[in-house]
């Protein structure tokens, strides 16, 4: 029996280059055919009329089943990854952390043993460094060589997975001759631990301390301090999940003098804000993620870094845990509530509605945003991020007609709630193929625990 072939008819197809009406034959894993009124035998045939046909989305900022303040992350790669295809992300690159001690070889098992049976969307990973030694330095050309050829390191989390400035100025060096992109995370942990323990011992506890001890210049100064270090150590490099016109406006400077420096921002810090921190009880928990939510005055600033290509990727920086028992830890102390939040499902959801209803960016803008240049940045196009002849058979057949409310209770994640619980969205996957396999239908999660695949890259 030959492979099964799926005709997606009469929709647009949106690349991040082009839109254009075309029908979609899918052969197997792959995209078989793109034209105008095929006259194709298929097993299936889908309509898309008065649909929109994207690319698979992918988002490289996840971290799912991962160790993290006493507790882990609460979606695995099984609910994390059927979560982000019921929602249009076909893709995911996680962090595989190094714990003290530990090869990166070693990591890199421990998380493809993590995903492996279990995942829906396809996977690959990133080096989280957190203990550099001669012997992790001299690990990165293997990295590479195993598909792994990106690594985050932290500026932040003092005692848990920051670095030095050394350690982090002698992994740009060994990155940057080895091909490899260095990531991090930009806030100033030695300031954020003093700040800390300053608001402690004066009786200040609650989350809203976790912001006020993270301001915005702690993070542009760490923005600015990583560059200076990859121009110094003439490797390129890739902020992640920024926030503030602080780092922003550092990027900028850095592109304009031709610096090969990139960066991303999350949903979060478009629709949220500092006010978050000030609901009522402990509720500002919800929002305790690092770094933290800004004074809204910064999104109007993140929206036009998106538009203008400063920030090239919209990741979600998925790293949810439940309020009921996992937020809880820190209902005394604002340093031990577990940061992050869960947004795997709704990042599409939420760039279409602010992003392409809201009229900020078109939706080329948009799949580039979400797909294709993550696939580029990251190592993964043309294999996916496009819809063309030979690429993997990951699209999301898009009906920009549907609305619905974000909530705990109709989303997909492991997770009891969702910080943009009540925010109206626009626009619904209502067929989501993951190499030519049914893994979204209306929203929903329909495919199968195990039948991802690791992408080395
Ligand atoms: O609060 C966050 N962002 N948690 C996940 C870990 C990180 O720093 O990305
Ligand atoms: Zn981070
Ligand atoms: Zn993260």
């Amino acid at each position: 029996m030959g492979e099964k072939r799926i005709c997606v008819r009469g929709g647009t197809v949106v690349n991040a280059a082009d839109e254009f009406r075309a029908d979609i034959l899918l052969e197997g894993e792959r995209i078989a055919l793109l034209g105008r009124d095929l006259d194709m035998d298929a097993d299936e045939t889908i309509d898309a009329t008065g649909k929109y046909v994207f690319p698979g989305g992918i988002d490289m900022h996840t971290h799912l089943d991962m160790p993290f303040f006493a507790t882990a992350t609460s979606d695995d790669f099984h609910t994390g990854t059927a979560a982000a295809c019921a929602g249009g992300t076909t893709s995911v690159i996680d962090f595989a952390i190094q714990a003290k001690g530990e090869s990166l070889a070693s990591t890199l098992e421990t998380w493809k043993a993590k995903a492996k049976g279990k995942a829906v969307g396809d996977y690959g990973f990133h080096m989280a460094v957190t203990d550099l030694t001669d012997a992790v330095l001299a690990e990165i050309p293997e990295m590479v060589a195993l598909g792994v050829p990106s690594m985050k390191l932290f500026l932040a989390y003092k005692g848990a997975l920051m670095v030095s400035d050394e350690d982090f100025f002698r992994t740009l060096v060994t990155a940057g001759e080895n091909g490899a992109l260095v990531m991090v995370h930009a806030e100033n942990g030695d300031v954020i631990d003093h700040l800390q323990r300053k608001f402690l011992s004066e009786g200040k506890t609650e989350p809203r301390y976790h912001a006020l001890s993270r301001p915005p210049a702690i993070e542009g100064e760490a923005t600015g301090r990583a560059i200076a270090l990859a121009e110094v150590a003439g490797a390129p490099l890739y902020v992640v999940h920024v926030t503030c016109r602080e780092a922003v406006e550092r990027i900028r400077e850095a592109q304009d003098r031709g610096l090969p420096v990139h960066g991303e921002t999350c949903p979060q810090y478009l629709y949220l804000s500092y006010e978050n921190y000030l609901e009522p009880g402990f509720e500002g928990a919800k929002y305790v993620m690092s770094p933290p939510l800004r004074d809204a005055s910064n999104q109007a600033v993140l929206w036009k870094a998106l538009g203008d290509g400063t920030l090239e990727i919209l990741s979600s920086d998925h790293a949810p845990f439940r309020m009921a028992d996992q937020k809880i830890l820190g209902k005394d102390d604002f340093s031990k509530i577990p940061n992050g939040a869960g947004g795997i499902e709704s990042r599409l959801y939420l760039l279409w509605t602010g992003g392409v209803e809201e009229g900020r960016i078109s939706r080329k803008k948009f799949v580039d945003l979400v797909s294709a240049a993550p696939a580029r940045r990251f190592g993964l196009y043309p294999r996916k991020g496009v819809i063309a002849p030979g690429s993997d058979a990951d699209l999301v057949v898009w009906d920009p007609t549907v609305e619905h409310v974000l909530s705990a209770e109709a989303h997909h994640m492991a997770v009891d709630f969702n910080p943009f619980e009540g925010i109206r969205v626009k626009g619904r996957p209502e067929w989501v193929f993951r190499r030519g396999e049914t893994v979204g239908r209306s929203g929903n999660p329909v495919g199968e625990a195990g039948s991802g695949e690791f992408l080395p890259r």
